[in-house]
């Protein structure tokens, strides 16, 4: 560790604080964290911290989601430009409009969606929980926002509902094309082919398997095959050597998220030693906003 490093791992013993990161965060970052995970996983850890501060190294609505489900700790995200894209795609007054449209159709959004958004949902799902969160409800007709690759996903599996999509997307994931990975792919023919659910369903049909960032891992960990293309960003790659040094793993040029890699060891130094920046949600929102999310947390991965 470095001396910076060695500061935040003191400051955060001296302040009961817990540092939850997200698998796609800097090395640097991963390095400091008191827990990696996917979404959902950052959830559960969020739920049952006993840590009075939690610092969380993510996105925005990560941090959001810590807040809804903690809203007596102090929850910081230690640098706000770090802002998921697609969360931003949908806001609360055009799904609210969109409901009127569909009365009845139930709402179940993707963890990457703002607190005002969640409010408006009656369950909330991850991409390592998708499916089952769709199959688990009885109505034939679902509402699901904002990600229609995600949700196409989905549709795989449920044949028999109606779902009811959001233009909503992640430049990252679209990104990775089938092009790019059948390239990588002619370099090492033996490897395996790893994407994310956010993907093309092209990709997801040319790819091995589909699953949320840390399935990749257990997959990984699980798996006889000594190599693996990774079609999400790059910065798992770092989490895959360190659970499983032995194999080799490829990455999709351009798989980079901007917004994943905005929080620095420096901001996160400043988060813990200023109290910054303070995640505040409106009691309202956070009071509505954590039924869904804990619905989706019950249900399970
Ligand atoms: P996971 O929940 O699979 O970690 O995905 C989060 C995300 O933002 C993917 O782009
Ligand atoms: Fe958002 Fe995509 Fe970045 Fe994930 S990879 S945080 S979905 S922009």
């Amino acid at each position: 560790m470095n001396e910076l490093q060695k500061e935040i791992v003191r400051l955060k013993a001296e302040k009961n604080a817990i540092i939850l990161g997200h698998n796609y965060q800097r090395l640097e970052v991963q390095e400091v964290s008191d827990f990696l995970g996917d979404s959902y996983g950052l959830s559960v850890q969020a739920s049952k911290t006993k840590a009075d501060v939690i610092v969380f190294c993510g996105v925005d609505f990560m941090a959001e989601s810590a807040k809804i489900l903690n809203p007596e700790k102090v929850v910081l995200h230690p640098n706000l430009n770090s802002r998921c894209p697609m969360a931003g795609m949908v806001d609360a007054k055009s799904l609210r409009e969109l409901k009127a449209e569909h009365p009845g159709a139930p709402v179940v959004s993707y963890v990457n969606t703002s607190a005002e958004v969640k409010a408006e949902s009656d369950i909330c799902c991850t991409s390592a929980n998708a499916v089952k969160i769709v199959q688990s409800l009885p109505d034939r007709k679902v509402i699901f926002v904002p990600d229609t690759n995600l949700g196409l996903f989905v549709k795989r599996y449920v044949k028999n509902k109606e779902l009811i999509f959001w233009p909503g997307y992640c430049p990252t994931h679209v990104a990775i094309t089938k092009e790019r990975l059948m390239a990588v792919k002619k370099e090492h023919p033996n490897a395996e082919i790893l994407v994310h659910p956010e993907c093309t369903p092209d990709v997801i049909d040319y790819a091995d398997f589909a699953f949320s960032t840390e399935g990749i891992i257990k997959h990984v960990m699980g798996s006889p095959k000594k190599e693996f293309i990774i079609g999400t960003e790059e910065n798992m790659i770092h989490r895959l050597k360190k659970e499983a040094p032995s194999k080799t793993y490829y990455a999709v040029p351009g798989a980079t998220c901007p917004n994943m890699r905005e929080i620095s060891l420096e901001n996160v130094r400043d988060s813990l030693t200023k109290a910054q920046f303070k995640i505040e949600i409106p009691e309202d929102i956070i009071r509505r906003a954590k039924i869904p999310l804990e619905r989706m947390i019950s249900a399970g991965r």
